[in-house]
């Protein structure tokens, strides 16, 4: 059965958001298979957004995910990638739709970089390479 990496970055986790996030994925129907608080490092953030490198974000993006800890999630469905790509809404929470986890409970502060709640893997190639990072 296919599996996707989520995070809650440090920001659902500061605001309280990781049990109406596991809540919302829980309730689509999907599995919880693994579960961890993670104070992300460098190197992992690193090779995590590594397809970032270069971008004007890049930099506030690693700072912002290294602030405080996140929780790694390892979740387990039929077309879960997709699926929980759908509940997270688009990357920019201003306008992600209403009804997704970044539409409901995210906005823009005003920082370099957006703070978007979640992250989730776009493929099944990035979701294999990220639960290898985040879960060994
Ligand atoms: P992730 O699930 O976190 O990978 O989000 P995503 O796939 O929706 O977005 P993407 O991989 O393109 O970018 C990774 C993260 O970088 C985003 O979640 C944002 O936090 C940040 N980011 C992406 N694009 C921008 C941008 O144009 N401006 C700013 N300020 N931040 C961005
Ligand atoms: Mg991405």
């Amino acid at each position: 059965v296919e599996e996707t990496l989520v995070l809650v970055k440090p920001d659902g986790v500061a605001r309280g958001l990781t049990g109406e996030i596991l809540r919302r994925i829980e309730s689509k129907g999907y599995s919880l298979v693994d579960l961890r608080l993670v104070q992300a490092e460098r190197d992992l953030l690193e090779r995590h957004y590594a397809e970032h490198e270069g971008k004007p974000f890049y930099e506030p993006l690693l700072e912002f995910m290294e602030s405080g800890p996140v929780v790694a999630i390892r979740v387990a469905g039929e077309r879960v990638i997709e699926g929980v790509r759908a509940l997270m809404g688009a990357t920019d929470p201003t306008t992600a739709a209403p009804g997704t986890i970044r539409g409901d409970l995210g906005r823009d502060w005003g920082l370099k970089v957006q703070q978007n709640l979640v992250h989730g893997s776009d493929s099944p190639e990035t979701a294999a390479r990220e639960l290898d990072l985040w879960f060994r």
